[in-house]
């Protein structure tokens, strides 16, 4: 099937829902998801939104800034920052006005809790930023965008899974996909395609991520020559379930939850004395390995599966059940312990990309370091890099970064449309994801994708995770270039056409194997220690050699590096301290 729109939107969590409704009001706008909207990953950022509204305390989106470059390690680009910070206290309101229900002052205004790594005046303790519905926040912006997105008459393409991108030069001109319930391949002709498709968490083996999240938007225009930027820069969030990566949000240790070790010591007091629990992710994360490492786990066998405690039991119950009730229904789920009585078993989770499809603040995909604009291809979100998340994301700035950059990407689509030629797309634009799909359903037998994939997660979670060495790097490298060997002969197992989840999963195992093999060998070149890349052959941060940004083009079985600049315009870097 065919079809024609101004502009296509792939992915519909809060990035692709707030660019759906800006650019609607001006263009003829789709929403295509593989899932249904409202179950997007944006409902796993349980804790906050930020902004500096000052509500309980003093702030200013200048703290916001510099704690957001701090944060990301220096390797932010600053100018971006500084948008993200000043346009968050509109955004939030507009979500407010929109119908969110945030949770309240005692005075009625928007109550605002701890989150790692926001402070008050560049970094003299923490401060309260981050806005909140109990630890519902992602789930209710998705709910209240959608419910926008359906009064404005935004169409929608629910179960559809985005296969190829339509390139003219360096012009978009549409996008081919699968509708699932059918098994057609349909083309979207279109002046704009956005891709939101959110993160790559499933490369790993313990992740927080969906099985969904499987990089789709940035794995399919890498196989375009589109670079993907940063990629070597993967946040482990410190709370996860131990053993089962099911986040714990860090809204805990923003209302008082402590870290423990096997002493029941607050650890985190000798890692980061002002911030304590509240340090940024990496940081944090690191320090829990580092204790597990030193035998101060729970079990002290230095195990890898070892762990530390979260400390909820100071909270009491009506904290709990007001401010944390999911946490609370997942811990008595997953662990049979209610965290009003027991501490919480935690280990870092996989969690989020800093890297993803290079843009401009407008959201424009950008193709090189002289600033190339793909004409008419924009990205959002989690599954793009406007760069201001840097080598470590602050948590609560990842729905910031989908509000702000998923509207302004929604507007420009609006200014863009109006001039762009209607595009003419052949039928046989679907020609090579045909040949694909037609590859894998052949009737004959190959290998299983399940032990192809089992594999890359155990691999890249051993090797390119928390710490990491040139040694083992190679290693995950040599064995990803093998699994996409084994992948060329893997075949479905299930031949129907309705709802073939078997076909499914191999389309999205060939985008995760393409998205493990650029992070692996971006993480290798990369010979300095930033941020969430942590290396043990390389400890120290080198701003001489690496205070720029890897841009990764994927070339067949190879991947070609280049670098560009950071945007370090306002605050010079420093060492971090906290
Ligand atoms: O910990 C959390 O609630 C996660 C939020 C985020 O990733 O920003």
């Amino acid at each position: 099937m065919y079809h024609h729109y101004d502009a296509i939107i792939v992915g519909s969590g809060g990035a692709g829902l707030y660019a759906a409704l800006e650019a609607s009001q001006r263009a003829k706008t789709a929403v295509l998801s593989k899932l249904y909207p409202i179950r997007s990953h944006t409902g796993a950022a349980q804790g906050g939104i930020s902004a500096a509204l000052g509500n309980v305390e003093e702030d200013k989106p200048e703290w916001h800034a510099f704690d957001t470059i701090k944060g990301g390690d220096y390797l932010v680009d600053q100018q971006a920052a500084k948008i993200l910070a000043e346009e968050a206290i509109q955004a939030v309101y507009d979500l407010e006005n929109r119908g969110l229900p945030f949770n309240r002052t005692p005075a009625g205004r928007i109550d605002q809790r701890r989150f790692g790594g926001h402070t008050r005046n560049f970094g003299e303790g923490p401060v309260r930023r981050a806005c909140y519905a109990a630890d519902r926040t992602g789930h209710m912006i998705l709910q209240t965008l959608y419910q926008q997105c359906i009064k404005n008459k935004v169409a929608f393409f629910d179960e559809f899974q985005v296969v190829d991108l339509i390139l003219d030069g360096t012009t978009c001109k549409g996008l081919v996909a699968v509708e699932l319930a059918t098994g057609e391949l349909h083309i979207f002709a279109a002046k704009a395609v956005l891709f939101a498709t959110g993160g790559f968490g499933r490369i790993f083996k313990i992740t927080s991520n969906a099985y969904a999240n499987t990089g789709d938007g940035p794995a399919v225009c890498a196989r375009r020559g589109i670079p993907l930027e940063d990629m070597e820069f993967y946040q482990f969030h410190p709370t996860g379930i131990m053993g089962l990566g099911i986040l714990i949000s860090e809204a805990v240790r923003g209302e008082g939850g402590i870290l423990r070790n096997r002493d029941g010591e607050r650890f985190m007091a000798r890692y980061t004395p002002t911030l304590l629990d509240l340090a940024p992710r990496d940081i944090v994360a690191r320090s829990i390995m580092t204790e597990v490492r030193a035998g101060k786990g729970i079990r002290g066998d230095r195990k890898i599966d070892d762990y530390v405690y979260l400390d909820a039991t100071g909270l009491g119950k009506a904290t709990l059940m007001s401010k944390l009730p999911d946490i609370t229904s997942f811990c008595k789920t997953y662990l049979g312990i209610d965290p009003a009585d027991s501490p919480i078993p935690v280990l870092p989770t996989a969690h989020y990309a800093m890297g993803g499809i290079p843009t401009d603040v407008h959201g424009r995909v950008v193709l090189d370091d002289k600033g190339t604009l793909v004409n008419g291809l924009y990205a959002a979100g989690e599954c793009a890099c406007v760069s201001v998340h840097g080598a470590n994301r602050l948590g609560t700035n990842s729905l910031l970064d989908l509000v702000v950059f998923g509207r302004r990407a929604g507007r420009h689509i609006g200014d863009y449309v109006k001039q762009a030629d209607p595009p003419q797309v052949p039928t046989s634009a679907a020609d090579p994801a045909r040949a694909w799909i037609g590859r894998l359903t052949d009737g004959q037998t190959g290998p299983h994708g399940g032990h192809i994939m089992e594999e890359m997660q155990t691999g890249m979670m051993e090797k390119v995770g928390i710490y990491r060495n040139a040694k083992e790097m190679q290693a995950a490298i040599d064995q990803v270039q093998a699994l996409r060997r084994r992948y060329q002969s893997v075949r479905v197992q299930d031949r129907s056409k309705p709802f073939n989840t078997d076909l499914l999963e191999l389309i999205e195992l060939r985008n995760l194997l393409d998205l493990a093999l650029i992070t692996a060998v971006s993480a290798l070149n990369r010979q300095e220690s930033r941020g969430a890349h942590s290396r043990e052959d390389f400890p120290g941060r080198d701003d001489t050699q690496w205070l720029k940004h890897t841009l990764a083009y994927l070339e067949g079985d190879k991947v070609r590096l280049d670098y560009k600049a950071v945007d370090t315009s306002i605050w010079p870097p420093k060492p971090r301290t906290y």
